[in-house]
């Protein structure tokens, strides 16, 4: 018999305060930078009927089992695990299906910040006019003045950092809660207002029809990849945040509505977000893209030149810091709950060690835009391995543990007992899906990530070992991507803050 169920010290208090804060984890830069994308150019309608596909079978079972493990064991992820572990008499290895996800967790909280701060910079950059009719050549140089300068963006990080922390120092009830109260409905407004202002204003009429429209000859391998991965990366898996939300549950919450409700919520932004951003794109006549180049390039260009674009550039901007504000302090959490419980540190000091170590671990990526950007190994740099460690090594390896932890080594009773999913054929569907479904989907897109980060520098020509490697698969990709098909930077479906190529920080 598992344990009886412990009250724990901190509970969310609402009745929807799990699916609000859990739902600010998901809704970040991806939604905005890729997934968009992702639909307009790889089959529209159908991408989209794929992408819900993928969530159901392969992401919700895994957010489902995330959550389940840390409500039962109302622990930090490592110590969830490890209580599972003991319940069910698993291997000792086992554990490290939550020490990595806290690591990964960590790591990603590093160099996502440094991103966010962009977007905070951003923010005030539109709202102090800087993009009103600015052409093409000034919005690049805006940019790369930015990310030249060390100092600059250090204050950026800064200032993101400890955003983060101000909210995560306060405790659970008195500062997640309260201030995901207001992020969430604030990101949802200015959203709403947005998409209403890009119909009267901007070419909606073709962003409805690039997001849309049903395009069969853009499916191809590379639509299911990407469909797989962000169904995986978007909804937060892998790094342990979700387990440590699932940990302050109360049980009377339930698991599966929960992730229904999270999952569709994270696709309309996505949705919403691509119809604005891309009506103005198409707007001012600019070619669709993705990552670093659609969001500090094309966005400010575009709105710039849209009537009241200052204010209008400056509330997306502000759509985006609040979404990467709320995913990195998601992210913290496992970390900090961690500290608290394994070092017994006070919930402060544990804000401040975590944030001050992923403070200065960003720094490297800070300087993989400007001082660092030629300092490489194998061919990439620092915020380029970071990048390509956690989101296509990490997270999938995370993933996949917990997968084949929560279907195969948690025995049926107990996972059906945790999740309190009383319908027998869902919950028959979720336990076959993460035996089977689930472990295989993360490994093919792993596969596919690796081999796709190594096509790309041994094409760019970074580092001749990786071209060994590459094989007739990789080549093909490769001519794709040439023709502009493929849009990630490194390749990696699932990456968590990839430049696009031309603004790979290299100079
Ligand atoms: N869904 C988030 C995003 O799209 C994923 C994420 C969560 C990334 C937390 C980093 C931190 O950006």
């Amino acid at each position: 018999m598992v344990k009886q169920y412990e009250k724990p010290v901190v509970e969310w208090t609402g009745r929807w305060t799990f699916v609000l804060a859990a739902t600010g984890s998901t809704v970040g830069l991806g939604n905005i930078w890729k997934f968009p994308y992702m639909t307009g150019t790889d089959g529209g309608a159908y991408f989209i009927a794929i992408y819900l596909l993928c969530l159901l079978l392969v992401g919700i079972p895994l957010l489902m089992a995330e959550v389940a493990l840390g409500r039962r064991a109302r622990r930090n992820p490592v110590a969830a695990v490890e209580f599972w572990r003991a319940e069910v008499h698993a291997a000792p290895h086992w554990r490290w299906a939550g020490r990595l996800g806290v690591l990964a967790g960590f790591l990603v909280l590093s160099f996502y910040a440094v991103v966010g701060g962009l977007g905070l910079a951003y923010v005030f950059f539109s709202a102090f006019g800087d993009f009103v009719n600015a052409g093409h050549e000034s919005v690049l140089a805006e940019l790369g003045h930015l990310t030249a300068s060390p100092l600059d963006m250090i204050g950026w990080h800064s200032l993101f950092i400890a955003l983060v922390m101000v909210v995560s120092m306060r405790g659970v009830n008195r500062g997640l809660e309260r201030a995901l109260r207001v992020i969430m409905p604030v990101l949802f407004i200015l959203l709403a207002m947005l998409v209403i202002y890009a119909w009267r204003n901007a070419d909606f009429d073709r962003a409805v029809d690039f997001l849309f429209s049903m395009n069969p000859g853009q499916l191809r391998w590379q639509s299911l990849m990407d469909a797989l991965g962000h169904a995986f990366f978007t909804l937060s898996l892998g790094m342990a945040a979700m387990m440590a939300y699932g940990a302050y549950m109360p049980q009377r919450n339930s698991v599966a509505v929960s992730a229904l409700v999270i999952a569709l919520a994270d696709t309309a932004v996505g949705l919403a977000a691509g119809l604005v951003v891309f009506s103005a794109v198409f707007a001012q006549k600019l070619a669709p893209s993705s990552g670093f180049g659609l969001l500090f390039q094309s966005v400010p260009e575009a709105f710039g030149g849209l009537p009241g674009g200052q204010f209008v550039g400056c509330s997306l901007f502000l759509v985006v810091s609040l979404a990467a504000w709320s995913s990195a302090i998601s992210v913290m959490e496992p970390a900090v709950l961690w500290c608290q419980e394994t070092l017994g540190l006070a919930r402060q000091w544990s804000v401040f060690v975590v944030g001050v170590a992923a403070w200065l671990l960003g720094m490297m990526t800070v300087f993989s835009f400007n001082i660092w950007s030629r300092h490489t190994f194998l061919g990439a740099n620092f915020f380029e391995w970071i990048n390509f460690v956690t989101a296509s090594l990490l997270l999938p390896l995370t993933g996949f543990l917990v997968a084949v932890f929560a279907g195969r080594v948690v025995s049926s009773g107990y996972l059906g007992e945790a999740m309190g999913l009383r319908w027998r054929p869902a919950f028959l569907c979720v336990r076959w899906s993460l035996r089977y479904l689930t472990p295989a989907a993360i490994a093919l897109v792993c596969v596919w990530s690796v081999h796709g980060f190594i096509s790309t520098l041994c094409d760019q020509g970074r580092a001749p070992a990786w071209c060994v490697s590459a094989s007739p698969m990789a080549k093909s990709m490769d001519e794709k991507s040439k023709n502009g098909v493929i849009p990630a930077a490194t390749g990696a479906p699932n990456s968590a803050a990839a430049p696009s190529r031309d603004l790979a920080p290299r100079r």
